[in-house]
């Protein structure tokens, strides 16, 4: 039988219900107060506070499937296997079971013919941490893979199906092996589980095949990781309170596995939107040389789709600018298919995509309405540029690093693209002197953009958590000034600001933003303790807490509040759903300035705070 994505989603869903586990929604794509990456790259990233401790209002046993974005992959992009969005199916134990049940839950869910994917086990190799210097070899995961084999008539050898491997491939942290963690991060060793497609092994990826081998033939399929360290600031590594379990599994891939054929893209989250693709550039799927340009094409039109859906536009910062390149690149990439491709073709294209998802994070027939305008919109800008840009470019015999940017200045054209297209030409142009040119212009948004593009953890510093404590001020200081029409429409904070946008029924006067401000200090002054409780949402929302009224709420919530005790929430002077975390007390913010106050659309307004 062919598991399609619906199937899999609802074979999750009932394995991990059966096994006592609670549904987490999952967390925004485009993380909210996170100014550490760009977007949610993990199912880890919302439980990272769980994981070191602060228990979750839905217990120790969740699951949920997280819409992923990486965008470091998008080089990557172009064969069978890479992607720049994807979902990552999730399990966690919060200090309940641990290794063994880990692995053989997995195991079961891969292998049993009703409850899971029905995989032959013989198709599945794994990989567990060899051991280094401060933590140990895993010997239960792999006596654990041992029996699990053994028990399906597979004797499993430690240096075949199961392999050992350094750090570097069995540990995961966000930021990557040990080294790499900054102070207070989480991580641990892990297990992956490997994919075997049939083949030949190609020799240009090395002498011998193995998991971890390149060449195509095993695919990675899912990985345990057991959270149990942190790192502390001397560079060692300090026991958490809990033995963590953190799975993640991509859906693409699993169902890759499923269907015993290697290429994601002719799974069903692909398929339709590929045909598409097709016919947009006059190109079959069937003809080999065509295939990573189509995949391009239909990956990064896929993901255009979800970040616009999370309220993002082209831009020249931060997500905006990733979505434009993106979405430029996909445009050069049909192209470079068919000089004569219709604009219209676009359309189904994103029809496809919507109808895909339809009922899991799309309604069709409305959101076409409100994302086709901002890809057409950006596909209007770029074509009016595109042409001229390539007659320039034409031109030009060589292309030195300043033209590259001059071109970008003029023209749009991100990088990438001005390097892909000259490489079409035999010229070669080096991103090291391009970033060069692009400081000297003190174009600082792009490079910072380009940081978090690599997935590496930025800062995590102590002045974030000061300014996400004084969101919820400024929050509550709006109230006091201008009344209940004042809702939050989203903030963002990095090291060195915040920013917060608001909708509010009248337009807040200079002298109102200086009472907020004024009101905001006063509290910081009055050193107010901060705290928070978990409780059912229906007690919060009783309470008056704030919440953020485009996000779903589970049933338990965390609700913060500032100057109050537990048991005197209600007079608390703010109270807000939230993650957290925060300051244990106000006055550890210190003096708070609004520097700049700004519309931003009709009744939208726009804080920026230092
Ligand atoms: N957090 C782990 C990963 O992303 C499961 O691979």
């Amino acid at each position: 039988m062919k598991i399609g994505h619906k199937k899999l989603r609802q074979l999750y869903s009932a394995f991990f219900n059966e096994l006592d586990h609670a549904q987490v929604p999952p967390s925004h794509l485009v993380p909210q107060d996170d100014p550490t990456t760009l977007f949610t790259g993990s199912g880890m990233q919302q439980f990272v506070p769980n994981l070191l401790g602060v228990a979750h209002p839905l217990g120790d046993k969740l699951f949920d499937i997280q819409p992923c974005v990486r965008v470091q992959d998008i080089e990557e992009v172009g064969d069978n296997r890479h992607d720049t969005f994807f979902e990552m199916m999730g399990n966690w134990s919060l200090g309940d079971y641990f290794k063994k049940e880990q692995l053989r839950n997995f195991f079961t869910f891969l292998t049993h013919t009703e409850k899971g994917l029905g995989i032959d086990p013989n198709r599945l190799y794994v990989t567990v941490f060899e051991g280094n210097d401060q933590v140990a070899r895993d010997e239960v995961s792999i006596e654990t893979w041992k029996t699990l084999f053994d028990e399906v008539g597979i004797k499993a050898e430690v240096g075949d199906r199961i392999r050992m491997y350094p750090a570097n491939k069995n540990w995961w942290s966000r930021a990557g092996e040990p080294d790499k963690m900054p102070a207070g991060e989480p991580g641990g060793p892990d297990s992956e589980v490997f994919y075997k497609f049939d083949g030949e092994h190609d020799p240009a990826f090395g002498k011998e095949c193995h998991q971890n081998c390149d060449c195509g033939l095993f695919l990675e399929i899912g990985n345990s990781v057991f959270m149990m360290y942190k790192k502390v600031s001397d560079g060692t590594f300090e026991e958490l309170p809990k033995k963590n379990v953190d799975f993640g599994g991509g859906l693409e891939r699993l169902l890759a596995a499923a269907q015993n054929d290697p290429d994601i893209f002719n799974t069903d989250v692909f398929s339709t939107i590929m045909k598409a693709v097709e016919k947009a550039t006059n190109h079959s799927y069937d003809v080999e040389t065509c295939k990573p340009a189509l995949r391009i094409i239909t990956d990064h039109l896929k993901t255009a789709v979800f970040i616009i859906k999370n309220g993002v536009t082209p831009s020249n910062k931060e997500q905006g600018y990733v979505l434009r390149r993106l979405l430029r690149r996909a445009l050069v990439k049909m192209r470079a298919l068919n000089k004569n491709y219709s604009i219209d073709s676009i359309e189904p294209i994103i029809e496809e995509v919507l109808k895909t998802y339809d009922d899991i994070y799309f309604e069709t027939t409305k959101d076409l309405k409100e994302i086709l305008p901002v890809v057409m919109d950006e596909v209007a800008k770029f074509q009016k540029t595109l042409e001229r840009g390539l007659k320039e470019l034409d031109t030009l015999k060589s292309v030195d690093a300043k033209q590259a940017f001059d071109l970008y200045q003029t023209y749009g054209f991100p990088f990438e693209i001005t390097q892909e297209l000259l490489a079409e030409k035999g010229i070669h142009l080096s991103q090291e002197d391009y970033d060069k040119e692009f400081a000297s212009h003190k174009e600082k948004s792009r490079s910072s953009a380009d940081q978090k593009f690599k997935g590496g953890l930025a800062d995590k510093s102590e002045q974030t958590v000061k300014y996400h404590t004084a969101t919820h001020l400024i929050h509550q200081a709006l109230f006091d000034v201008m009344g209940n029409s004042v809702r939050q429409e989203g903030s963002n904070i990095t090291a060195v600001r915040l920013r917060f946008d608001f909708y509010c029924a009248a337009k807040p006067t200079e002298e109102d933003i200086k009472k907020v401000e004024t009101i905001v200090n006063s509290h910081i002054t009055s050193a107010l303790p901060v705290g928070f409780k978990i409780m059912p949402k229906e007690e919060a929302q009783t309470l008056g807490a704030r919440s953020f009224f485009k996000e779903k709420y589970p049933d338990q919530v965390k609700v913060y509040f500032i100057g109050a005790d537990e048991d005197t929430i209600r007079e608390a002077y703010s109270k807000e759903f939230c993650g957290g975390p925060h300051v244990a007390n106000t006055s550890e913010i210190g003096k708070i300035e609004i520097e700049r106050f700004k519309k931003i659309g009709s009744n939208m307004f726009r804080i920026y705070a230092k």
